[in-house]
């Protein structure tokens, strides 16, 4: 059987294809850890209304939510990555494979303006500061503390965000959508959320983190007035 090249990857339909662009420590983790091709097709359709859309994936990976996203549609990908070796993979099929709609960002979210995007992607990205069976690896420091932080820097942007922004998450708890955001569909078992901001909510002006007992920042950022 001839042996496909890399545009034939990521073109193709099944994970297993597409999943052979990357090395393979990076292909290992993918059931786990990356987005499925369907999956990023069906949000990247959602997030993107209109042409030159921009999408940012948070926590990106090895990019592929974001590859998929630029092939499938006329947004504009964006992804940030605090593992610098998933940046490189991301980037090496990003480039050899021309596409000019996707980029990737090395850094933390928390030095993301997301004034700058219309829509964004979650999958799960901080699941790994709570689960000591589900890390990708021991590369970046990961904590209970820093899942409070993160998840609540991105209720507090998305809060701020103006009304019908466009959010997509796959997995997990949605603790990162504030309120003010509806669910207005869901596909793939539910595991796939679509939502948008329907509504204002104020939201409180400094952190005061969570209790153990409350780690619901969808409902604690904006619950309350900030202070006159
Ligand atoms: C579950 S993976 C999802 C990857 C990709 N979005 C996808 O759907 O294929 C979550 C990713 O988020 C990244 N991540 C977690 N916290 C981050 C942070 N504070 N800043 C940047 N990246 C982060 C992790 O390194 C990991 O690669």
């Amino acid at each position: 059987m001839k042996p496909l090249n890399l545009l034939e990857y990521i073109y193709a339909i099944e994970d297993y294809h597409f999943d052979l662009a990357y090395p393979r420590e990076i292909r290992e983790l993918s059931d786990r850890h990356w987005t499925p091709v369907e999956v990023a097709r069906k949000a990247a359709e959602f997030l993107v209304r209109e042409p030159g859309t921009r999408v940012l994936d948070i926590g990106c990976g090895p990019g592929k939510f974001c590859i998929v996203g630029a092939l499938a549609t006329e947004g504009r990908f964006t992804g940030v990555e605090q593992r610098p070796h998933l940046c490189a993979a991301a980037r090496s099929v990003i480039d050899q494979a021309q596409i000019p709609n996707a980029a990737i960002i090395h850094g933390n979210l928390t030095a993301m303006d997301f004034s700058h995007f219309d829509a964004f992607y979650l999958f799960n990205p901080f699941q790994e500061n709570l689960e000591t069976n589900a890390k990708i690896d021991l590369t970046v420091k990961l904590s209970s503390e820093l899942y409070d932080q993160y998840t609540e820097h991105v209720a507090r942007q998305l809060a701020l965000a103006p009304l019908r922004t466009r959010v997509a998450t796959y997995c997990g708890a949605c603790e990162e959508v504030p309120m003010g955001y509806e669910c207005i569909d869901s596909s793939s078992g539910c595991d796939l959320k679509f939502w948008e901001k329907t509504k204002h909510h104020p939201v409180r002006p400094s952190a005061q983190g969570p209790t153990s007992t409350n780690r619901k920042w969808r409902f604690m950022v904006g619950a309350i007035e900030p202070a006159a």
